[in-house]
């Protein structure tokens, strides 16, 4: 079984998630680069706040999508919170406040205090990345993921994103039922929607990230751990969230293996990790476990990461 099946071109977004450290930029960087090399226009796009595409791809990369293989159509972006919450505000700034105004006299900036809400950010990640995927200027996008917690979080978002949007017009919300009866006496001064109507267009981008992200055959997930105590820990918990929110994870990537027993050293370590591979393949019978040998140098440039793609896709 493959890790990702490269003739599926159903597949639109490959997500990379796992802890800090285990190897998820260099996985997704050989994904993308082995979709790149068989013809396909490839995004890697790093929403980690220490993003380092640019060190991996040694070139700099930065919130514009940049070409980084000549040869191939392999393009890398790292999406800053600012970038984000920028793109926040130009889909929702305006909305926001036609519909807080229309009831409140507020100034314009109040649409940056909503903004920097805790959680604005991660919740319109998914949004970004759901544009990127549909704007088709892309084959598919991999997408290299902060580490757990944050993704975890992210994940819950399409109903949190609704939640926080109606907690940004709470206003508004406490007289819902108030304003549902007086609904046309609420047309908006300049528009001709009602204020119903803006929530109800929220109400429904948020169905549709929902479906988009849930949707097995185009988004698939993987995760990347390490065969130590706190990697299967960290693992356990990032699947169990990912299933809760019915988004199926099907390949564990188990980096940082110990190839061959030739020192006392690496004897020993072998053994440590023999162990948690085990109990990764018995715990998780279910999905396919691949394991990456620990090169004898760090990852860097693309003929390292071409050699670890070799490894992925044998
Ligand atoms: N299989 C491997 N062999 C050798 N070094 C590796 C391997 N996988 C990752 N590394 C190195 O480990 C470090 C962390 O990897 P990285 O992909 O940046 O992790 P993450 O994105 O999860 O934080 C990097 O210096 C990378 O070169
Ligand atoms: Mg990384």
């Amino acid at each position: 079984m493959s890790l990702v099946n490269i003739e599926d071109f159903h597949v639109k977004l490959i997500m990379v998630g796992g802890k800090g450290g285990v190897g998820k930029t260099t996985c997704a960087s050989a994904i993308a680069l082995k979709l790149a090399m068989d013809k396909r226009k490839v995004l890697i796009i790093s929403s980690d706040p220490t993003p380092s595409l640019s060190d991996i791809f040694e070139k700099e990369v930065g919130d514009r999508e940049t070409r980084v293989h000549d040869e191939y159509e392999l393009y890398a972006l790292e999406v800053s919170s600012e970038i984000v919450l920028k793109r926040w505000k130009e889909r929702f700034g305006p909305e926001i406040y036609e519909v807080i105004s229309s009831f409140a006299s507020i100034d314009y900036d109040f649409v940056d205090y909503i903004g920097s809400a805790p959680g604005i950010e991660e919740e319109y990640m998914l949004n970004f990345i759901m544009e990127l995927v549909e704007g088709g200027s892309y084959n598919v996008v991999v997408w290299d993921t902060a580490p757990a917690g944050h993704t975890l979080r992210l994940l819950k978002l399409p109903e949190l994103f609704l939640a926080h949007m109606e907690a940004a017009t709470k206003f508004y919300m406490n007289m819902y039922g108030y304003l549902e009866k007086i609904k046309d006496a609420v047309k908006l001064k300049e528009s001709k929607r009602t204020l119903l109507e803006i929530i109800a267009g929220w109400e429904s981008l948020s169905e549709k990230i929902v479906a988009f992200i849930r949707n097995p055959e185009a988004v698939k997930y993987l995760i990347v751990t390490i065969p130590e105590a706190l990697g299967v820990k960290l693992t356990g918990r990032v699947l169990s969230e990912l299933e809760e929110n019915q988004l199926k994870v099907e390949n564990i990537i188990v980096n940082n293996v110990v190839k061959d027993e030739d020192c006392e050293f690496h004897r020993k370590r072998k053994a440590m990790q023999d162990h948690y591979i085990d109990f990764l393949k018995n715990t998780y019978n279910n999905k396919n476990i691949f394991l990456l040998y620990c090169a004898p140098y760090e990852i860097k440039g693309v003929e390292r990461i071409m050699e670890i793609s070799r490894a992925l896709f044998p």
